[in-house]
């Protein structure tokens, strides 16, 4: 299978936006977002007390909340919002020939390059192998022919370790969806045009992973299979790509910095008709982050011919029609999106002299919406804060009361972790119950009435 490398990719074509000029012309840019993610809690190396293991990471309390947002955003999208699309959740471990019929024993592999000196290995057209020369020991004709590598983990089932115990680790959750093509159908009473979603841990055994969470061994994908009538998918298409542009600008992405890039013959999977990625221009460059792929009747042939069974779609009122369907696929990274998230968000500005650090995420993703502030802790603020943030808390809205040094500083830890909001008790809230609230982006500020604040949050972030 032809595996699409971010890297190597040409410029993009049908750019809708303007490109932009800033963002990669800061190296150190992408090392101040990695260190705000480790210092307020959004991304951890995994087991790093013992060194850390490659390119797999843990999401912290911050983290795990902005994860839990993304998934939520686009399961409202993809599923709640719509009557033609069914939610499932296939398991990781599948029968061993649902990846032979996939394609993906035979063909799922990079080429791989190692050196016969410090038996390094990279990928074939990493960039930094230059002609005979290994880039880490610098061992000169030391590398070796191209082998393929497959990029399946394989476990064992059972108690035995041998050939016939062997199964993978799901590479993506598309092919669960497949299997069930026919099980959703019937009980969900679909007829066609309908789709199946899924959000799901997937993993790849990737030779030279990277760039902090964009690219790792183990991360989790948000897929939909969009089952149509051969012959519609070209237009289904088009309304894929729209919607999913769509969908990641409504989640505040500045629209300069993406764009569609349209796969060339020798990009497009074995599987593809026709595909785009949706890129984003990361603080190393521009890269995919969303695919959407025609992957036309493939998948439901090969499962059909190696399983057996009919995967046929026979409409349940007109019989005549009767057909195995395309399909439209749209596959978006869980850790990748909100990679594209928080460097869209990360912002350094110069106030009153001193540089503020910022996340200016969407309200809808933030992970906690509102940080509540007792000017003092006297005089009964501390009492009427620890009121409204229960209130906040009751309603479901995350809030942090934060009453540990001055309001400046507690300013400054909300900016950094993205808090929309800061609702300062004061002086006069002891007057006349209203609350000043701090917008973290333009700074303005305003007063509400405290029994207001739930209401007033709630329409901002959209729940
Ligand atoms: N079912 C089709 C499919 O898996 P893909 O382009 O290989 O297509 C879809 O993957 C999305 O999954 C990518 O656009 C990316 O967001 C995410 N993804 C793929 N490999 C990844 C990796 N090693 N680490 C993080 N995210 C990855």
């Amino acid at each position: 299978m032809p595996r699409q490398y971010c890297g190597a990719r040409a410029a993009g074509t049908g750019e809708p936006f303007p490109a932009p000029t800033m963002m990669t012309d800061d190296p150190k840019r992408m090392e101040r977002l990695v260190s705000l993610c480790k210092r307020r809690g959004f991304i951890f190396q995994s087991s790093e007390i013992y060194g850390g293991t490659g390119s797999v990471w843990d999401y912290g309390p911050l983290g795990v909340e902005l994860q839990r947002n993304v998934k939520e955003a686009w399961w409202r999208a993809m599923v709640l919002e719509r009557d033609d699309i069914e939610g499932m959740d296939a398991s990781i471990l599948m029968h061993t020939r649902v990846w032979e019929a996939s394609g993906h024993v035979a063909g799922f592999t990079d080429p791989l390059i190692e050196c016969g000196s410090c038996h390094r290995r990279f990928r074939a057209d990493a960039p930094e192998l230059e002609a005979g020369r290994c880039p880490v020991c610098g061992a000169r004709d030391a590398m070796s022919e191209p082998r393929k590598f497959n990029l399946m983990f394989r476990t064992f089932m059972g108690p035995v370790e041998d050939d016939a115990a062997v199964v993978y680790l799901r590479p993506e959750t598309a092919q669960g969806s497949y299997v069930n093509f026919q099980n959703v159908l019937t009980a969900a009473r679909q007829r066609i045009p309908f789709g199946i979603a899924q959000i799901g841990k997937a993993f790849r055994n990737e030779i030279t992973p990277g760039n902090f969470i964009f690219r790792t061994r183990e991360f989790e994908q948000m897929e939909m299979q969009f089952f149509v009538e051969p012959g519609t998918d070209e237009e289904w298409f088009e309304y894929w790509r729209g919607q999913r542009m769509a969908w990641i600008t409504s989640l505040g992405v500045d629209g300069r910095r993406l764009r569609f890039h349209e796969h060339g013959p020798d990009e497009l999977a074995h599987y593809a008709k026709r595909a785009f990625d949706i890129q984003y221009e990361f603080p190393f460059g521009w890269s995919e982050f969303e695919g959407i792929h025609n992957r036309t009747d493939f998948d439901l042939r090969r499962h059909q011919e190696y399983s057996g069974k009919k995967l046929e779609y026979v409409d349940p009122v007109d019989h005549e029609r009767r057909f195995i369907p395309y399909v439209v696929e749209t596959a978006v990274g869980v850790g990748r999106t909100m990679l594209v998230l928080l460097a869209d968000a990360y912002r350094e500005e110069q106030v009153g002299g001193e540089t503020r650090t910022l996340l200016s995420l969407h309200p809808r993703v933030a992970p906690i919406k509102a940080a509540v502030l007792p000017l003092v802790k006297k005089d009964g603020m501390p009492e009427l804060a620890a009121r409204m943030h229960a209130a906040l808390r009751a309603a479901g809205i995350n809030s942090f009361h934060d009453d540990a040094g001055s309001i400046g500083r507690r300013y400054r830890r909300a900016d950094e972790a993205g808090t929309p909001f800061a609702l300062t008790v004061d002086g006069q809230t002891l007057e006349d119950r209203t609350v000043t609230v701090r917008d973290r982006d333009t700074l303005a500020q305003e007063r509400i009435g405290m029994d207001q604040v739930v209401a007033w949050v709630r329409e901002r972030i959209g729940a």
